[in-house]
Order: C-alpha cells, then structure tokens, then sequence
C-alpha cells in the first residue's frame, strides 16, 4: 500500500453552522505575535485580537512551551479530584493581583461561566436575590447572562423567557447623552438619578445582591465612563450593602493599561470576573472573590468538570510570567495612546466619524449619519464598509455597538510603534475608501 502524498482538500466552509455571524473568511495557518498567516501565505495585521484574547500575541513562544511541556505530563487533572502544580500556582498568583482583598479566586472555563459564579456566589454570600446591571452591557450567551446582557438585541432577543429579578440601569455614555454629547471629563449624564429611581420603582436596595458592571463598555461599543462613574458607584453599593462585581472579561490583564481597569478608578470590587486575556487563548476563567465571600460557599455548591484545566493554567501562568517581563501593560497604555492619537488626529477629515475614544488598546470610533437628526444616527453601514476596506488592506478589526456603529480595535499587547503606525495608516485608507 503506498501513502498518497496529495493534499485532502479542504471541507468546505459551509459545515460550519451560520450561527457563528462571520468576520472573515480567512483559511488561517498559524499566528505569531501581532499577525495571522493564512494559508495562501498572506500576512494579516490582527487588531482583533481573536476578540480581546491574545494579549501576548498569537502564539507566544514561552506559552507556546508552557502548553508543550505540560500536555506531554497531563491533560486534565479534574479539581474535585486531584491537586495539579500548574493549578496552586495560578491560584495563589491571582490573589495578588489586585490590591486590597483578601482575595481567592475560583476557576472555571468561559467569561460567561465565570458570570455565572460570580452571580451565584454574590447570592449565597447576600442571600439577596436581585442583580443589576447596566445597558449596553455584555456578560455572555448562557441564560443568567443573557438576562444580564443588553448591549444588542441578536444576543438575547430570540431567546424569552430569561431568568429574572436583573434590572438594567443607564451607563453614563456621555457621546449619546441625552442633553447632547460632551466630554467624559466634564459628565452631566444622570445615571445616578436613573438608579436612584430605579431603587424607588422597581426593586429595594436591600434586596439587590449585586451590581455588575464592565469598567469600559465593550460590545456596547468601547464606551469609557466618566472618572467619578466608578468611584460613585462603589460608594452607593457599599451604602446599601450591595456587592460590586466588576466583569474585566474584556478590559482584564493589561488590555486597558492597568492590569485591571479599576485600577484607573481606584476602586475596589467584592467580586472580579476575568477569562479571555488570562491563558493567550486557552479556554479559562475564573472570579477574584473577597476570601470570606468565598467562604460563604460550601462544597459542592458549584464547581465544573473542567474548570481550572491543568494545561490552560500552565498556559496562564506563562501569560502572566510574560505580561510581566515584557511591560505589556506600559505598553498597552503607550500604543494605546499613540492610536488614540493618530486617530483622533485624523478624526476632523470624515464628517461621519462622530467620537474617537478609548483606554489603552481599547479603542474604538462611532459612526453617524452627518446632518441627519441631531447630528448621532447611528450608521453601521459605513462601519461595514470600513471593515472590508481595513481586511482588503490586511487589517483585522471588529464593530461593536447596540447598532454595530462602532469599529472597535483590540490590538495584541504586544504590539510594536511600527505596526500602530500602519495600523493607522491603513484605517485612514479605508475611512476615505468608505467614503466615511
Ligand atoms: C465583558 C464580557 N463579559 C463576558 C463575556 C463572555 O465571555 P465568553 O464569550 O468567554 O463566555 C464577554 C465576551 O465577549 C465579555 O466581553
């Protein structure tokens, strides 16, 4: 029997389901550092970073080897049943993470699993029932989270009823304020009174368990909040004896130029959700919990067959070795700033290009429809066309926004001042291509 060396082809892209809405049509090849080969050899610049996740960049050598050697020792190590290495290490490096605590963490496998916990936990610790969050916010796709989740209505319209006592307050989105746009430095959104009614017409504050809450929007269109947000925030819940749950899924481990978001704010959380930038595209997640809040759970009270994979926390505590000792979050604030800059720079030339904002490498531009309305309709067509210019160019980014009016760029952390720049260079390209 001879061994035929021709190629089987590719099947072809319909055996996978439409419910995955695509991006591109790339046939990828491998990944490394900022950029994704594909398999014709062409050289994408990904912004998208696999939406928020590879903050070291695709493929990072020290993970790459982390991974290696640990799935050549063990590939699942179950935590109910077993201690792993890779495990208590990652467990005691995330209580250090943030200041104050004293923290534990749990985890688990998804950004909407770790929602799940974080909003379980906060009940068993409270025995309150009702949660809050806010509008445009996105925690997941499981029912718990779709029922916390209003930043677009494809992400829980087709899927009533949810699970219910979740009310939804405004987020000071200080572009689409509605006593007209004006900046986050000078907020006169009234967010605080829209939740102090929401305490007088919908639900006591003694019997909200949690407020959760994303420091930036995400897909509710990279909306960075006003400096006293947050900070104000913490002091209402505290007053009512409500626990703050801050879901860094997307702004965590150096995306915005901290390691946490609310380190820009000061602020600390009861409970911080994380996933995504954890383990450089490994699935894992997990809560930072105060350890007595922790304590509140008992045995058995929640838990997963995989959560807390032995190979995904090898690969995180890789991640974190590498976040540290290559300054990506310094540098996540400097080329954030530097795109920021170009951007904004660039911004007065398209008159559809309505707000340029952003925290570290999380930026995004919201479009509208100039002269029509009060001068803020929403426009995700030329968003759409930006995007396909950008790809054309080999550029990779994502929209975002409850009308898909945002582009949103989400480069890797590791990011050089030459990729940024043509970066830049390329999105002004495709902004004139879009006639925006
Ligand atoms: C803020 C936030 N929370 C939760 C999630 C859900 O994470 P996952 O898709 O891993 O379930 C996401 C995903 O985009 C997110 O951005």
């Amino acid at each position: 029997m001879t061994l035929s060396t021709t190629p089987v082809a590719l099947p072809d892209h319909g055996v996978v389901p439409a419910v995955w809405g695509r991006v591109t049509h790339i046939d990828v090849e491998r990944g490394e550092g900022s950029w994704l080969i594909a398999k014709d050899g062409r050289r994408y610049l990904d912004y998208s970073s696999g939406i928020g996740v590879t903050n070291t960049g695709h493929a990072h050598p020290r993970v790459v080897a982390a991974v290696q050697a640990q799935a050549a020792k063990l590939l699942h190590g179950q935590q109910n049943i077993v201690f792993h290495e890779p495990g208590l290490r990652l467990y005691e490096r995330l209580r250090s993470l943030m200041p104050g605590g004293p923290w534990g963490a749990f985890l688990s496998n998804s950004g909407a699993e770790a929602v799940e916990a974080a909003v379980k936990l906060a009940r068993v610790a409270t025995g309150r029932a009702a949660i809050i969050a806010f509008r445009g916010g996105f925690h997941g796709r499981t029912a718990q989270t779709m029922a916390l989740t209003s930043a677009k209505n494809i992400y829980r319209g087709h899927f009533e009823p949810l699970p219910g006592s979740v009310y939804h307050a405004d987020f000071p989105y200080c572009y689409r304020a509605a006593g007209g746009p004006h900046p986050i430095e000078a907020c006169n959104c009234d967010w605080e009174e829209g939740l102090d009614l929401l305490f007088h017409q919908l639900i006591f504050p003694e019997r909200v368990a949690a407020v959760i809450v994303e420091p930036v929007l995400g897909e509710g269109g990279y909306v960075v909040p006003p400096p006293t947000f947050l900070p104000r925030l913490r002091e209402i819940t505290r007053r009512h004896g409500i626990l703050l749950i801050a879901d860094e899924v997307q702004t965590g481990f150096g995306r915005t130029g901290e390691l946490f978001a609310l380190r820009h704010w000061d602020v600390e959380p009861d409970i911080l959700v994380m996933a995504k930038g954890i383990a450089s595209g490994l699935p894992l997640s997990g809560i930072l919990a105060r350890r007595e809040l922790l304590e509140r759970w008992a045995p058995g009270a929640h838990g997963g067959t995989y959560g807390g994979n032995v190979v995904s926390c090898a690969a995180a505590n890789a991640t974190l070795d590498v976040i540290e000792d290559e300054g990506l979050v310094a540098n996540a604030a400097a080329r954030g700033r530097q795109l920021l800059d170009g951007l904004r720079t660039a911004q007065g030339r398209f008159p559809s290009l309505g707000d340029v904002r952003g925290l570290g490498c999380m930026v995004g531009l919201e479009f509208v429809r100039p002269g029509q309305g009060d001068g803020r309709v929403p426009d995700p067509d030329v968003v759409k066309r930006v995007l396909a210019a950008a790809l054309e160019r080999d550029l990779i980014v994502l929209s975002a926004g409850s009308y898909a009016q945002v582009v949103r760029i989400i480069p890797p952390l590791v990011t050089t001042p030459g990729e940024v720049d043509r970066a830049l260079g390329i999105l002004v390209d495709s902004l004139e291509a879009a006639a925006a």
